[in-house]
């Protein structure tokens, strides 16, 4: 299977999909919408094709994510993991890779879409936080979940301390996730999420 991965930033979450080793499945390209991130970095270590496209050269949106839909589909991917990829999709790209595009998110999903999701469990007084992976749909961060994992929140924690305790979890739970992808063990059918056929 052909995984193609999009990025923004750090891209621990890539490199930790790199260490997995998934059988059967390779990260072929890695896109990234910031010349920074070094996710293309990591990309490069582990071998894949790492590419940087500039939103600013793009009239719209709609026309960056055109680009990138063709660029990406060059490598006739079978499965978009997104990791880290702070950009609005417009809706021709997501109903473009339904059904085979995740996200990780670090909240506990339907709680905290959109940003700041650790100053908001702290400023909410949550007892426990984590990370959700899910399908991508139109709505933000609001496709069926597949995957948690939860992690308690200490009355001294500040958002870094937090963000870091999550993304420890994300590099577990993420693999195991694209793995069952590339293994055609799960998959969404009317905006539902199942695994070996049972709705999850
Ligand atoms: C993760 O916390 C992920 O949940 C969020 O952005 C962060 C990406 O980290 N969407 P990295 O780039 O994988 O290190």
């Amino acid at each position: 299977k052909n995984i193609v991965v999009l990025i923004s930033g750090s891209g621990s979450n890539l490199q930790a999909i790199f260490e997995a080793q998934i059988p059967n499945a390779k990260v072929v390209a890695v896109f990234s919408n910031k010349k920074e991130a070094y996710g293309l970095e990591r990309a490069k270590q582990f071998g894949a094709a790492a590419h940087f496209l500039d939103p600013k050269s793009f009239e719209s949106r709609e026309a960056f994510d055109d680009e990138l839909m063709k660029q990406i589909d060059e490598y006739q991917p079978d499965i978009i993991v997104l990791a880290g990829y702070m950009r609005i999709l417009s809706k021709a790209f997501v109903l473009h890779y339904l059904g085979k595009m995740v996200n990780i998110h670090p909240s506990l999903l339907p709680k905290y879409p959109g940003l700041h999701t650790h100053q908001r469990a702290i400023d909410a007084s949550d007892k426990e936080h984590g990370t959700s992976v899910h399908f991508v749909t139109e709505e933000l961060d609001g496709g069926p979940v597949v995957l948690q994992a939860k992690v308690p929140v200490f009355e001294d924690d500040n958002a870094d301390i937090l963000a870091s305790r999550v993304l420890t979890q994300e590099h577990g739970i993420y693999p195991i996730v694209v793995k069952w992808l590339a293994d055609e063990r799960l998959t969404m059918k009317n905006r539902k999420a199942y695994l070996d056929g049972l709705e999850l």
